[in-house]
């Protein structure tokens, strides 16, 4: 299986997603405007992944500081912040992981150590001793631990996210059918995450718990992430997919031909809005319309319980090229204006339920979201 995303010793290492399904090569990002740039260009996308690698590109700057204070670092660390948080407004994940790493650099500085009581199931192999300082330490001390000590932390974002979206995957795979077709949007799968994938995680758990499911995968125009990624990772992993372009998607619902659809989120409010890949919400319309359950799963860090609704999701909109070109080459004549709002925000009314790492959500969202933060 392949890796999405990697600390090594040379910096961080991703797929390049732009490059696939043809072509299987890795890039390796040696300072934190060079991650930016490789999350603004979508050499990694998707929520989770985008958040993976800004944790990553915080680590990177950080280490790669020439910082000799602590107020030195801090401003290093403000404005290395400030470049990741500028490159993809509306997966939360990016600002969720930039929180993270905050909360663990305040921490360092204000305690020193690292509680190992904070150390989740299943990473404990990181090594943590590396970062635990005396309290009176120098300022050099500080710094040389606080560089490993963020280098833990982003390494624990990667672990903990596949971990979620194994737990995902066990909590929503009840929700699959025994058989038949699944339909999902965009990608929603490892490569939009640490490993395993939100939606796709889903799919595959059910798959391992007997579930005969084949995949319809929209192909997700106009960055067709669901014909060169969803179609590329299951179709390595041997799960049975089949390729629709987004317009095909009314006609099997209607035929009868769909079971269930599933996605996952670049940002749900606390009403359960989801804003996703564009052509998201017409998925789900179609769904209702012919009663087919609508699914959505994300994590926990894709919630944004400070919105209140949808409506105050920030929605990236992208270069109009992108519509109107494909690989440099013209599909529409030269000049036309186009659009291209990357994303658009599904009413929770169309949502059957929100599957996450600590349970299933269903509406009254505003409740259930609510429950499983406390
Ligand atoms: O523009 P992208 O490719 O980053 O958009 C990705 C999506 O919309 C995914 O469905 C979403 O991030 C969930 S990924 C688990």
């Amino acid at each position: 299986m392949f890796k999405t995303i990697e600390w090594t010793d040379d910096g961080v290492r991703m797929i390049d997603q732009l490059k696939l399904p043809t072509q299987e090569v890795y890039v390796t990002c040696r300072t934190y405007q060079e991650v930016a740039e490789a999350i603004r260009t979508m050499v990694i996308r998707g929520a989770p992944a985008i958040g993976v690698a800004a944790a990553m590109g915080i680590a990177l700057g950080v280490k790669n500081s020439a910082a000799r204070t602590v107020p030195e670092l801090r401003a290093d660390f403000e404005k290395i912040t400030e470049v990741i948080g500028q490159t993809r407004p509306t997966a939360v994940n990016l600002f969720w992981a930039i929180k993270r790493m905050r909360n663990a650099l305040e921490e360092f500085l204000t305690t020193g150590t690292y509680p190992p009581d904070k150390v989740p199931e299943g990473v404990s192999d990181l090594d943590l001793t590396a970062v635990i300082i005396p309290r009176d330490g120098s300022d050099s001390d500080m710094i040389a631990a606080l560089k490993s000590r963020m280098v833990v932390e982003a390494q624990r974002v990667l672990a903990e996210d596949i971990a979620i979206n194994e737990a995902m995957g066990q909590h929503g795979a009840a929700l699959m059918p025994d058989s038949g077709t699944v339909l999902t949007h965009c990608n929603a799968g490892a490569l939009a995450t640490g490993g395993y994938g939100t939606a796709l995680g889903v799919i595959r758990a059910a798959i391992a718990a007997g579930k005969k499911i084949n995949v319809f995968a929209d192909e997700t125009r106009p960055f067709l992430q669901g014909a060169r990624l969803t179609a590329w990772e299951l179709a390595k992993d041997s799960i049975p997919v089949t390729l629709i372009t987004d317009n095909m998607a009314g006609h099997f619902m209607k035929a009868g031909q769909i079971k269930a659809a599933i996605v996952g989120a670049d940002r749900i409010a606390a009403n359960g809005d989801v804003a996703n890949k564009i052509g998201t919400y017409s998925v789900a319309v179609l769904a209702k319309e012919n009663q087919i359950p609508f699914y959505v799963a994300a994590p926990l860090s894709t919630i944004d319980m400070s919105l209140a609704s949808g409506d105050q999701i920030p929605i990236e909109e992208r270069s109009p090229s992108e519509v109107t070109h494909w690989a440099g080459v013209a599909t529409a004549p030269a000049n036309v204006p186009a659009r291209h709002p990357a994303f658009d925000v599904t009413p929770h009314r169309y949502v059957t339920a929100i599957i996450t790492e600590r349970g299933i959500a269903r509406a009254p969202y505003t409740q259930s979201l609510n429950r499983l933060f406390t």
